[in-house]
């Protein structure tokens, strides 16, 4: 089964998840990646969807296009109080429920909502699950000025900084219009430790290490079906 397949087979699961366990009227905190636009698209093709929920929390400009592609309602987080829900990807998840995010660059618009939702569904398939984070290049999103200070923190590490480029060479700009470092070649066995260690640097907007606030639940897709893990 391909990963694009396991990915659409999650998003299904997930939006039936949400559509049985939310309460009517609730806003839907929504993430960023390919395997959320599959679970956009499985909300939506939901026709209750929008009559039973009062809309949807968006963490990325590309996630906020494709809920109102679809007529689904994108509330701003300033004017909610409450938000059940957080449903995202993840890059990496430990057995702990830490995760590594932000390979499609929406990693603070993440960790805000992900704060602030009062559970934080992860959804992906079964080739994100790890031992131990930092097979996948950590990003962090940085001030541009603060880059070269930071990777020589980073090389310090015993990491490999990299900064993320376009297809054109030029820096890679979050929505927020600042840069993104991906640091190579770490094996993070205290992500808690080190993710607040990254973010006390200044220059540092966000870390994509996702340990003081993990997932509370995962749905991971494999060829053997769909497994739900609570931490
Ligand atoms: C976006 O910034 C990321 O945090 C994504 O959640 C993560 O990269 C997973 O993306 P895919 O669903 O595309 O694998």
């Amino acid at each position: 089964m391909s990963q694009d397949t396991l990915k659409r087979l999650v998003s299904q699961a997930a939006a039936d998840y949400i559509l049985t366990r939310i309460p009517e009227g609730a806003v839907i905190g929504i993430g960023t990646g390919s395997t959320v636009n599959y679970l956009i698209d499985a909300l939506a093709s939901h026709k209750v969807f929008n009559a039973r929920y009062h809309g949807a929390v968006s963490s990325s400009n590309a996630t906020t296009a494709r809920l109102k592609m679809h007529g689904i309602k994108v509330l701003d987080l300033n004017d909610i109080e409450t938000l059940p829900v957080y449903i995202d990807g993840a890059d990496e998840i430990n057995h702990h429920g830490h995760m590594i995010k932000g390979g499609g660059g929406a990693l603070t618009r993440e960790k805000i909502i992900a704060q602030v939702a009062e559970i934080f569904i992860c959804i992906a398939d079964a080739s994100k699950r790890v031992n131990t984070l930092g097979h996948f290049a950590l990003p962090v999103e940085i001030i541009p000025l603060a880059r070269a200070a930071l990777s020589r923190k980073f090389l310090a590490l015993g990491g490999r900084p990299v900064l993320r480029t376009t297809a054109n060479g030029a820096p890679y700009l979050t929505d927020n219009g600042n840069q993104i470092i991906d640091v190579h070649g770490l094996q993070i066995t205290d992500p808690v430790t080190l993710e607040a260690k990254i973010n006390s640097w200044p220059g540092v907007v966000t870390v994509g290490l996702f340990a003081k606030r993990p997932a509370n639940l995962c749905l991971l897709a494999s060829a053997t079906g769909i497994e739900m893990i609570e931490y």
